[in-house]
This record gives structure tokens, sequence and C-alpha cells, in this order.
């Protein structure tokens, strides 16, 4: 369901020609759970092994409160926020007429961000699922204060208890205690699934279930991708190995992640998190970028172009079947000179255009691109992907020698704010 396609001269033979038995012991590492980090390997697993009963009871607790509301208001940050809107945006579109309406908030410590959701919220019926595995992250932490506050003063604690649920760690952690201390709902994180891995638990599942996005087809295309990647031959591998050489023999440092569909535009983000907290440490990894085209061909289309060499390569997301295709107008007077254009659909004048960058990306510019074909661009696909892409993940980090599972650079940041904040014990 996702084909690697290698567009550029200089290295589909070393990628054909690289060591297979390297590639077969990381892949047998990762499944055997021997490697760095082994102790957050669950989700390799996890789309056989997850809990049916709590999948079961989430879509009660789900249907339930989906049938209260207008808004969920999904609060987290990072592996415990992007994964739901990957997922919500990639399937619903970015304008969903469905009655129930996704925002996200704990992302941000803006006041006025904040306040502009508390407006929107006046008249609305609004619930809130606050994600976090620790439970102690300032951002969502200080934005689930604002928001179950509200909550409580606008509809008395009994309707906001049966409207608040909790998707945290099994036994600890202040969410856990406080969610329980409350009476709240809460749901589980596995213990070994780290939050950039954890798009198909609780953790994206949830939102997604109040959202009215079928989960199951999710989970299908997650299984799907789990069994054909349960061999080390594999696309998922072959896009690893191909980022993994254009950053050591060819020198590139940056991989920039390319969409011709606005609505996969938070894939990117969620991928951005996922190869960018797995492998930017020890003073190695790729930098992941990413661009929406076409309207970034009209802002950053010069300097791929045309600007300094040797830095970027693409990585480009090309989907075969959209969700719906249309024609474009046929004039009877061509006063925009477009009617040439009426003999393809809408998705193929798209699909021509790309054919048409990635030439002139490739040709001209001399700039290494990666297709990455996907079938479509739904549901099952979503679920499908995110494992393909956590797969090639782990493979690009244990190429380098990293441990794709602990983020340490992150908690420089949080130290020192914490002490500038005069957090107690800091
Ligand atoms: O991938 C990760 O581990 C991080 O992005 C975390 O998900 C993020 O920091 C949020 O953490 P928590 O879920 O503990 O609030």
């Amino acid at each position: 369901m996702i084909n690697t396609i290698l567009k550029f001269s200089g290295i589909e033979k070393e990628v054909k020609s690289f060591d297979k038995t390297k590639v077969a012991n990381i892949h047998k590492m990762i499944h055997e759970k021997t490697g760095k980090g082994n102790d957050f390997l669950g989700w390799v697993d996890w789309p056989e092994t997850f809990n049916k009963d709590e999948y079961n009871r989430m879509k009660v607790v789900a249907n339930d409160l989906r049938s209260k509301i207008d808004v969920l208001l999904v609060v987290g940050i990072g592996g415990s926020y992007l994964g739901a809107r990957a997922a919500d945006e990639m399937i619903r579109g970015l304008y969903p007429t469905d009655k129930v309406e996704l925002i996200y908030v704990g992302n941000t410590m803006s006041s006025t961000y904040t306040q502009n959701i508390l407006d929107y919220l006046k008249n609305k019926e609004f619930g809130i699922a606050n994600v976090s595995k620790s439970g102690t992250t300032t951002e969502p932490g200080i934005a689930f204060r604002i928001f179950e506050e509200f909550l409580i003063n606008k509809k008395g604690n009994d309707v906001a208890k049966s409207r608040i649920v909790a998707v945290t760690d099994r036994a600890k952690g202040a969410l856990k205690e406080m969610a329980d201390a409350k009476g709240y709902e809460t749901f589980v994180i596995p213990d070994d699934i780290g939050g950039r891995f954890s798009v198909t638990t609780p953790v994206g599942i949830f939102a997604l279930l109040v959202a009215g996005v079928n989960t199951d087809a999710i989970m299908k295309g997650a299984m799907k991708a789990r069994k054909e990647l349960s061999k080390p031959s594999n696309e998922a591998y072959k896009y690893a190995v191909s980022r993994y050489l254009l950053n050591t023999d060819k020198n590139y440092k940056s991989e920039m992640l390319v969409s011709y569909e606005l609505q996969l535009q938070y894939l990117t983000e969620w991928w951005k998190q996922l190869f960018g907290e797995s492998e930017g440490k020890d003073g190695k990894g790729l930098l992941p970028t990413s661009c929406i085209f076409s309207t970034d061909l009209h802002s950053m289309g010069q300097f791929i172009q045309d600007g300094t060499k040797n830095i970027i390569f693409e990585s480009i997301i090309r989907v075969k079947k959209p969700q719906v295709d249309i024609n474009v107008p046929k004039l009877e007077k061509d006063l925009d000179g477009l009617n040439y254009l009426t003999k393809n659909s809408l998705h193929k004048i798209n699909s021509i255009a790309i054919e048409g960058v990635i030439d002139a990306h490739v040709n001209v510019g001399k700039m290494p691109n990666i297709v990455l074909e996907f079938d479509k661009m739904d549901d099952e696909m979503f679920g499908y992907a995110t494992y393909w892409f956590m797969k090639a993940c782990a493979m690009s980090a244990y190429l380098l020698d990293i441990n794709p599972f602990d983020q340490p650079g992150v908690e420089i940041y949080k130290k020192n704010m914490f002490k500038l904040l005069g957090k107690p014990g800091m």
C-alpha cells in the first residue's frame, strides 16, 4: 500500500547493494526487542495485541459523549496530540461536516489562543479528553485546569464529570491520581509505547471515536502493515536505507516531506516529531522539514529548485486514489485560456503536476527525490501509513546506532523553564 520509488540516479545501486544482513539483524532486534530502548517496542505488535475489552469500552464511552457535545477539546502535546490531529485531518478533511468538532489545546501556552477557544466555546456543548502519559507536562496541565474549571462553571460538577475523560498511565502520575479522585473515566497508555508511537492506542483512538471516525479501519490498516512488514525485505526499510545513505554517504542534512494534499499537513507534522525526536540525538540524524505543494511551490519552490545545493532531499507523498475527484468546468469563451485542462480531472492534473515538479527538482535541480506512493487517503491508509513510518523510523535510528525511543534533549528546555518559573524543588 506504500511503494518507495527512488528518482535520483546516484543512489539506486547503493540501496540495492546495501548490506542485507545488517538490515535483517536490526529487523530481528526490533522484533525480539533486544536493541537500545527495547522497553518501548510495544507498538510493534500492538495492532494484534491491543486490549479489545478496553477498545470496546472506549467505543461505548465515546458514543455516549458524542451524543452530548458539539466540540471535543483534545488536551495534549507532542506524541499525545499530533497523531489524533493527523488522523482527524487526513480522514475527515479540513472542514468536516460531522456533528463533533475536535479542537486541540494544551499544545501552547499562548494566552490569546486559549482565550479565543474559551470565547468560541461560550455557546457550545463540549467535553474534554485530557491526554498525557506522564500527567505532569506543563502545557496540557495548564490547559486542563482552565478548561475543566470553565466546564464545571458552565455545566456543574455532575455534567462535567460525565464529559471529562483522561487518557494516561495505567497506575502512576498526577493525571491518573486526579482522574481517580474526581471520578473521571480513564483509558490506558501502555507502559511500553512512547508518545510518538502511540497514535493507535487510546491516545489517538478515543478522540477519533468521538469524532465518528471508523477506528476499526485504522486498526485494520495497522494490522495489514504489521503483516506486510514482518519480513526484513520491505518498502519501509527501503525508504529507511535510502534516507540513511543520502545522509551518511551523500552528506545530505535535511529531509523534506512533501504532500500535494492539504489534509496531509498534520501527517507531515506527526512525521516530523517521529523522526526528529527519534533520530535527532548524539549529534546525528536528518533534520525533518515539510512542505505542502502547490502552495509552498510559490514560497519554498525557488529555494528547493535553485538554492544552496546538497543539504536537502525530498520525500514526496503521492496519493494514487483521492477521496473524491472533480472536473474543471469548460467555458464557452476560454478567456483565461484554461480550457485545455478540462480533458483531465483535477486529481489527474495534480498528478501530472507532481511528475513535472519531480522532473524539475531531480533532473534540473539535482535534488534526490524519494516518492512514497500511497494507494489512497482514508482511515485504513492512516493506520497502515503510521505503522509503516514507525517501522521505517526504528530501522533508520538503529542504522545510525541511536536509541529511537528516548528524548533526552527535550528535558533540557523543561528544566530551564521550571527553574525560571520557580517550580518547587528545581
Ligand atoms: O513522544 C513523546 O514522548 C513526547 O512528545 C510526549 O508525548 C510529550 O512530551 C507529551 O508527554 P505526556 O504525554 O507525558 O504529557
